[in-house]
């Protein structure tokens, strides 16, 4: 064991269904490691605020089921600022709190990364609903935002199927593409357009036109919203090619829906074991890393390494997209 016996956890960023699952295992497994939790309200802004909760077991009863975070979250740009920083390692300090677990993505392992540099006792907990995140194959969130995706896709294939309409749905995903190639392979879209693969709108089109010729009452796109080729990229080209492409496309842009989902069992449970190891090994003495999922077993990614690496596109999936896509 360390000597840790206090730590404080947040959650910071774009909230992600499963993070209050995430809390709940930080502040219970702590507690049977004979430690004291403290949350702190919306991410760094609370430790560099000293707006840190003492929370108990029962603090965190009956929130596994809630989207969001009961905690609050937010994106600190100045969090950057070393003098912010230090401002933020004193707050704790005056708590006597001696580590801190750090739920989010990207950003949020930035800081978890840029405290830790400073000599702080951090551990990071995967969790966007991007999955862009390394050093975890799927992050808390995922599942959910998901699910939200491939139920807006089915109802908008029923719709579609009665006007023989077409659609391009935008889903999420910042500067990644995942959630539209995996929602596009599950809604069996006719396309997809991700930032990862230059998208030519021609080709799209005459997917669409295909999918016409073929018989389908209706034709469906699924874009990332950092595609060249989003909702908006594509309603303009086709509205600049109108008469001769033949059809009319409609757009839905489904933002922020898909992060306020009620958590799946899958970001419940994901949420669970990578809050409970995360706890486990801060109070064990390991620091200074991701905690995440690879490969089906827990890991521990040092944040050196989730700073350096970007997480790809698993082609298979990009190429089976293609080939599905008729
Ligand atoms: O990172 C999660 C995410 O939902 C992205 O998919 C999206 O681009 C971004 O956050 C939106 O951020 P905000 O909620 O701050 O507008």
């Amino acid at each position: 064991m360390s000597s840790i016996k206090r730590i404080a956890v947040l959650t910071s960023g774009g909230d992600a269904p499963g993070m209050n699952a995430a809390v709940r295992a930080v502040v219970r497994t702590a507690i049977e490691l004979g430690a004291e939790v403290f949350g702190a309200h919306h991410g760094y802004r609370g430790l560099v605020d000293g707006d840190l909760t003492p929370l108990a077991a029962r603090d965190v009863g009956g929130i596994m089921q809630r989207g969001g975070t009961f905690l609050g979250s937010a994106r600190l740009p100045g969090f950057r600022d070393i003098e912010v920083r230090r401002g933020a390692l004193d707050r704790l300090a005056d708590r006597g709190i001696g580590g801190l677990i750090a739920i989010g993505g990207n950003g949020t392992q930035t800081g978890a990364k840029s405290l830790s540099d400073m000599g702080f006792p951090v551990v990071g907990v995967a969790s966007t609903i991007d999955n862009d995140l390394y050093g975890s194959d799927v992050t808390i969130g995922v599942d959910t935002a998901l699910n939200v995706g491939l139920e807006a896709i089915d109802r908008l294939k029923v719709t579609a199927s009665s006007h023989h309409r077409a659609f391009v749905v935008e889903v999420m995903g910042r500067d990644c593409g995942y959630l539209a190639l995996m929602t596009g392979i599950a809604g069996g879209a006719e396309a997809i357009c991700i930032p990862e693969v230059e998208a030519d709108p021609e080709a799209v089109a005459s997917e669409i036109r295909g999918a016409y010729e073929r018989g389908k009452p209706h034709a469906l796109v699924v874009a990332a919203e950092g595609s060249k080729y989003n909702a908006n990229g594509l309603m303009e080209y086709c509205a600049s090619q109108k008469g001769r492409l033949g059809f009319e496309l409609r757009a839905t842009i489904l933002g922020h829906t898909q992060r306020g989902g009620v958590p799946t069992f899958a970001d419940r449970m994901l949420a669970t074991e990578l809050g409970a190891a995360a706890a486990e090994r801060l109070l064990r003495g390991e620091h200074g890393v991701l905690v995440g999922k690879i490969r089906g077993e827990i890991a521990a990614t040092p944040f050196d390494e989730v700073a350096a690496k970007k997480k790809p596109l698993d082609p298979a999936l990009m190429d089976l997209a293609r080939v599905l896509a008729k």
